[in-house]
């Protein structure tokens, strides 16, 4: 730290992003990427483009991509905001919606972001305990008069909330700002983005990170209504106009048109999430019902901390986090199903041994 930090920040504790070693080759399953490529569509359009414009700057309105988004998801292009990654759209929305004396609401156990950027704006949160079985209770968050983010489905216990759920959470604070971060939903929850026609309250983000394969090009979008989406960009126009780049632009577009191709890879990580979930039981291993590309296991003999290090002195690297109620649980990605039979194969071995 140096002298020139402000006080207000000197104790903030920054997120930890999953690690990205670089000593050895790891079977990487702990940053929930996607392990497909993107479509040879997004693959063409790359190699065919014209680098020599990279001396312009992109659009900053996202013209294009807005409207393919829209069309996408049959919404208007003015309900659409373009961002640098979801993690600048809660970061905008933690900044511009939380009044001084207001809090925010979220899972005890949830995306840690929100608490990083919550601290880093200086926004009063809560912490809703989820349930014995980890589950998010839907009475916890009706009629509670505050604003609230949720993912969905969460992170990172993978279990979803169907929309009628969502819906009954929006409909009953209505006063107060609602978001929903549906960064994994394509894997198998229902999103509420058509929600935002009937909801004034409703914000809805998502990533291409994920489901699209494309976390290195970081595209994040939120839907909802024209004034929701006019705030954002009064935040976003005043820190960074121009947040979304050229070639990330150009590769997205093509990205919305190869839809099918990407609800082929979501379709192949759920089938993998299937046989990997039963081969774990098989294990003895619990796992949480995952609607996400990730799965979150917990062994009765054997701690967390253990399993995640003898996976990683085997080359195979998962997420553990420190957090009491998880600390003996592991997030596993769901990898490509090569990635996964070295997974069971090594931790078979861990079990056996144990
Ligand atoms: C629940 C949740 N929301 C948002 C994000 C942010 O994703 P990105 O900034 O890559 O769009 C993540 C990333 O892991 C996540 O787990």
């Amino acid at each position: 730290m140096s002298r020139f930090l402000k006080e207000r920040l000197q104790g903030f504790v920054s997120y930890t992003p999953g690690e990205q070693p670089r000593d050895k080759q790891y079977v990487k399953l702990n940053t929930n990427e996607s392990p497909y490529p993107p479509a040879p569509g997004v693959l063409k359009a790359l190699e065919e483009a014209d680098y020599k414009d990279l001396r312009l700057y992109p659009d900053p309105t996202g013209k294009a991509l807005k409207e393919a988004v829209a069309g996408l998801y049959d919404i208007e292009p003015e309900q659409v905001f373009l961002s640098n990654g979801s993690d600048d759209i809660l970061n905008f929305s933690f900044m511009a919606f939380v009044e001084d004396g207001e809090e925010i609401v979220f899972p005890d156990i949830t995306y840690s972001f929100y608490e990083t950027i919550a601290d880093l704006h200086a926004v009063s949160y809560r912490r809703i305990p989820l349930t014995e079985d980890f589950r998010i209770r839907v009475s916890d968050y009706t009629g509670i008069g505050a604003n609230i983010v949720l993912p969905n489905p969460n992170a990172p216990t993978g279990i979803a909330l169907s929309a009628e759920e969502i819906e009954r959470i929006v409909s009953t604070n209505p006063d107060h700002l609602v978001l929903i971060d549906e960064a994994y939903v394509d894997f198998g929850g229902e999103s509420v983005i058509p929600l935002i026609k009937k909801y004034d309250n409703l914000l809805v983000s998502q990533t291409f990170s994920k489901s699209r394969c494309f976390a290195g090009g970081r595209l994040g979008f939120a839907a909802a209504q024209k004034p929701l989406i006019d705030d954002l960009l009064k935040i976003q126009y005043g820190t960074n106009p121009y947040n979304v780049n050229r070639i990330t632009q150009l590769a997205a577009l093509e990205t919305i048109r190869e839809d099918a191709y990407y609800k082929e890879m979501a379709d192949r990580i759920r089938k993998t999430r299937a046989s990997v979930t039963e081969e774990l039981r098989k294990m003895d291993f619990e796992v949480l019902p995952s609607e996400a590309n990730f799965i979150l296991m917990r062994h009765d003999r054997i701690g967390g901390q253990e399993i995640y290090e003898k996976l990683k002195e085997n080359g195979v690297l998962v997420r553990h986090f420190s957090t009491e109620r998880i600390k003996d649980h592991n997030r596993v990605t769901i990898g490509s199903d090569e990635q996964m039979e070295i997974f069971l194969e090594k931790l078979g071995q861990i079990v056996r041994e144990a």
